[in-house]
């Protein structure tokens, strides 16, 4: 039977209310390359929303589809429990030589099921199992999830129901920057080392390095040694969720490289199987308490979103993916912090890493009306914080820099259009153009530098026979298409 898909009646008529990005990006959409998506009235979009930190990749990255190809092809295994598969063993190759060896981390992979609620509930649990506590430290403005345990620790009012009864063992204190005045790695010294604080010991310490559903709060690197600090000094075991900040979103692989920490466990997901559903919970092997089959179910181990990871793994193979995201960083933050001041009294903040950046609106109905009209201009992008008031900008590590600056513009237009400043809004474009130019060339010759290096990763694939294969263009010419 032909679908028609003309309309979203058939979502509005089927599917439960609790659908929500398909009311804030209204359009039917039906393929995708990189940083660029169409709907099914080839109207085109720029992704700056890259599914919630999902696509750090850009979408079908031509290096995981050829590899997924290719897989596929030649009937590699696709389910198998967590039985051992040579997708798995080449996974853990890549994930060790590529990612852990090279920065002197030893830690055991757990592979949950598939997504970053997931993680969060195993890493909890193995907490408690080796500690034998039961409490759990997380923070203000937190997102850990929504399965039950991981939703004790998410902090945001919205999502909860006192039915649920889903606070159980769990207290929040103040995230870096919560309150002015406040060092709140001091409150944490305080509250574990005091026995008539009210909170009792925990298993751990449960954070995010940069909160992106709780509005881009960037922690300091002094905040993250104190937390670790004050963990190692009480036995509290640290853990680092980087599912929205790993892979590369901050610049290095992972979000706390920089601050020299060491968490006892890491859980990560989303852009690690470029698209496709992979979580892993690395944990240091002295934690790894389980008995074998004690955390179990059947979609433990996605062979196809392996392939996936392992493919775009070698993205790491050298650090000019950390450099560009961070040279990104610098262009989009001067762009952004220049429209911000150009309407003062909103007090708009900008903040962030590598290339999760807020522009903080201050009113999540400014922020909404933003978004709606960079949707109808062709930008997607989301809001985030208590209130949504916080635009959340995130293209792909991989986007070109024309569809970086077209984005740009896009939004620099919808933020002036919005705040009904259509003079500076003039004289941002005329600003902006010339320094346009001359980022693009810097960045495509740069690139081109790059792709020299990326692009012999598939060099030994043999698809002369796959006519699949040969009827596509080649997608080598750069890893920073589009
Ligand atoms: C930091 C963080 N942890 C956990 C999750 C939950 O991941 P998932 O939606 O895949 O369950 C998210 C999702 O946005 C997240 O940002």
């Amino acid at each position: 039977m032909q679908m028609m898909l003309s309309g979203l009646e058939e979502f509005e008529n089927q599917e439960s209310q609790v659908r929500s990005y398909v009311r804030r990006f209204p359009a039917v959409f039906s393929k995708a390359q990189g940083s660029e998506l169409w709907d099914t009235h080839a109207k085109r979009y720029i992704d700056f929303f890259c599914g919630a930190g999902t696509l750090n990749y850009g979408h079908n990255n031509p290096h995981a589809k050829a590899a997924l190809l290719e897989y596929i092809y030649r009937d590699g295994i696709q389910h198998s429990l967590d039985t051992a598969t040579e997708a798995k063993a080449e996974f853990l190759a890549a994930l060790n030589d590529l990612i852990l060896a090279p920065r002197g981390l030893e830690y055991r992979v757990q592979f949950p099921g598939p997504t970053g609620t997931n993680a969060v509930e195993a890493a909890c649990k193995l907490a408690r199992k080796k500690t034998q506590r039961s409490h759990i430290v997380a923070f203000t403005r937190a997102y850990h999830g929504h399965s039950l345990g991981a939703l004790a620790l998410t902090a945001n009012s919205y999502y909860h129901d006192e039915h649920y009864g889903s606070h159980n063992n769990v207290s929040h204190l103040p995230f870096d920057g919560y309150m002015d005045g406040l060092d709140s790695g001091d409150l944490l010294r305080r509250m574990l080392s005091d026995p008539s604080s009210g909170i009792p010991k925990p298993a751990a310490v449960i954070l995010e390095t940069v909160q992106g559903e709780g509005g881009i709060r960037v922690a300091s690197k002094q905040w993250l040694r104190a937390v670790a600090d004050v963990c190692k000094q009480q036995g509290v075991l640290l853990i680092v969720d980087d599912i929205q900040v790993g892979n590369g979103r901050t610049g290095p692989f992972f979000s706390f490289e920089e601050s020299g920490i060491e968490p006892d466990i890491v859980c990560l997901s989303k852009s690690l199987g470029g698209g496709l559903p992979l979580a892993i919970v690395l944990v240091r092997p002295d934690v790894d308490v389980w008995k074998p089959g004690q955390h179990t179910g059947t979609f433990r181990g996605n062979n196809l979103a392996f392939v996936a990871a392992t493919a775009l793994l070698e993205y790491w193979r050298d650090d000019s993916l950390q450099k560009r995201t961070l040279k990104l960083h610098e262009v989009i933050v001067r762009r952004l912090k220049r429209l911000a001041a150009s309407f003062p009294d909103v007090h708009a903040e900008v903040r962030g890493r590598g290339l999760i950046i807020g522009l903080d609106l201050r009113s999540g109905e400014l922020a909404n009306r933003v978004i709606e009209s960079c949707f109808a201009q062709g930008l997607l992008l989301e809001a985030s914080g208590a209130e949504d008031e916080v635009l959340k900008i995130m293209p792909a590590l991989t986007i070109s820099p024309e569809l970086l600056v077209e984005g740009l513009r896009i939004l620099e237009s919808a933020v002036t259009h919005v705040l009904g400043n259509l003079l500076d809004s003039k004289r941002l474009a005329s600003g902006a153009q010339e320094q346009d130019q001359v980022f693009v060339r810097e960045s495509r010759a740069a690139d081109c530098q790059v792709a020299k290096n990326v692009s012999p990763i598939l060099s030994g694939a043999d698809f002369s026979d796959n006519h699949i294969w040969a009827s596509m263009a080649s997608p080598f010419q750069s890893p920073f298409q589009n």
